[in-house]
């Protein structure tokens, strides 16, 4: 049993929540999970958060529905949003069920976190576990951040976007962000470092940001999750990039001058 504290303080979780509810993407994600679902009468979240992924698989009409999260203050919103939901305060490398229990795992924008703050070995382990609670045939389905690689881009910022890059650069504790200035006006960054950045504004100065600050949303290629799904016995059925970058950038007053657009997030289904 795990004795490390929750990632996410009382006030830190609150703000995550509120930003989960106002994301507008967030919906396009759940009908991505929902329209992958198939025959499911047993469906487990990890990492469940604030239970928004809970609430609309229950709705979709899946009878068993249960959410983990190693966070009692994310498990008390999850219980709010999806009160007929069968909620247990655990972390993912120690699944509180029997072998066999579920025909679907979903596991949304957690595995990063598992990466990033667990202990070294603790992604294989949880992936295992993954396995060991699937049932025969069961599917694991996943979504989280993708890894754009180290190519350089040209872009051009409004002056609001401008403040906000040295703001962030100031902030950053992840890595160092590098770019170059052109006397246009224009900047030369990689898009790691844009990814992380564009991704990052709305947690400025929110009770997110420090954690925000201390990790990327850079941290997976498709190689490495494809041994991991090997690692545990898993068989990849689907690899869906998706979320264009092109969307965070307008959002944000971002012109991409040099460079295409890329897709910034992965959802993959994997059968046991
Ligand atoms: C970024 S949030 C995603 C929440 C939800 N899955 C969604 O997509 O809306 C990640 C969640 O995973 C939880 N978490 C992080 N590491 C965990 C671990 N090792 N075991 C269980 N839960 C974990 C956090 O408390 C948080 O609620």
């Amino acid at each position: 049993m795990s004795t490390q504290e929750p990632l996410y303080s009382k006030d830190a979780a609150e703000a995550l929540t509120q930003r989960e509810r106002a994301n507008q993407r967030v919906q396009g994600r759940i009908q991505l999970v929902l329209d992958r679902l198939g025959k499911c009468e047993s469906f487990l979240d990890i990492g469940c958060g604030s239970g928004q992924y809970l609430r609309a698989v229950a709705a979709h009409g899946v009878t068993h529905v249960v959410g983990i999260d190693e966070s009692p203050d994310r498990l008390a919103e999850a219980r709010r949003a999806c009160p007929h939901a069968e909620l247990h305060k655990a972390r993912a490398d120690s699944l509180p069920f029997s072998d066999q229990s579920f025909d679907v795992v979903l596991a949304a924008q957690v595995l990063h976190e598992i990466y990033l703050f667990g202990q070294p070995d603790e992604l294989p382990r949880v992936f295992r576990e993954i396995q060991r609670v699937l049932k025969p045939k069961g599917r694991l389905i996943a979504l989280d951040h993708l890894d754009p690689g180290a190519e350089r881009v040209r872009v051009r910022l409004s002056s609001q976007a401008r403040w906000q890059l040295d703001y962030f650069v100031q902030r950053y504790k992840f890595s160092t962000v590098s770019f170059q200035e052109h006397p246009d006006g224009t900047l030369w960054l990689s898009r790691r470092d844009l990814q992380d950045f564009v991704t990052k504004i709305w947690s400025f100065g929110t009770a997110v940001e420090d954690l925000e600050m201390r990790e990327t949303h850079c941290p997976f290629g498709r190689e490495q999750i494809e041994a991991l799904l090997r690692e545990a016995r898993l068989t990849l059925t689907e690899w869906l990039a998706f979320e264009e970058i092109s969307e965070d950038l307008k959002d944000y007053g971002i012109e991409l001058v040099e460079g295409a657009s890329w897709p910034r997030k992965f959802l993959l289904v994997a059968q046991r």
